[in-house]
């Protein structure tokens, strides 16, 4: 699968993203290291500290399905601002790559993208 690709799958996700709170819709879309995409959205809640990123959506989903070493993920929202990924979501993508990096890609509002290794992103992650 193409970038491409992979990012209109992360911008279709985005469209069922739960965000009464914010109204800022993100999508995901994880890709494993054997090629299975699982796709994510956020979804938001009253008790805010609740809420999951479409990143951890994504990434729930895959190690739930059993999958649990990831090579790319794409993540889109309809924004002024590439959207990266925050703190929580890279700590969380790091579990799941220990042997190898991953690749980041991050979407704005229209086609473009800018690519980020995960390690470039969080250097020193947590690990024990
Ligand atoms: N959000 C994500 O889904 N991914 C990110 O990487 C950053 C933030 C969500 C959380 C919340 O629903 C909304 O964007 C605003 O913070």
């Amino acid at each position: 699968m193409t970038d491409r690709e992979l990012m209109s799958l992360a911008k279709r996700a985005s469209l069922n993203a739960y965000v009464p709170y914010s109204r800022f819709p993100v999508g995901a879309a994880l890709e494993c290291d054997d090629g299975t995409v699982f796709t994510g959205c956020n979804v938001e809640n009253a008790a805010l500290g609740s809420t999951i990123c479409a990143e951890r959506t994504a990434c729930c989903k895959a190690v739930s399905e059993g999958h649990r070493s990831f090579r790319r993920i794409a993540i889109y929202a309809d924004s002024e601002n590439w959207c990266t990924p925050c703190g929580a979501c890279r700590q969380f993508l790091s579990e799941f790559c220990k042997d190898h990096d991953m690749e980041v890609l991050c979407a704005k509002a229209g086609e473009r993208y800018v690519s980020y290794k995960l390690s470039e992103l969080l250097p020193h992650t947590f690990n024990y």
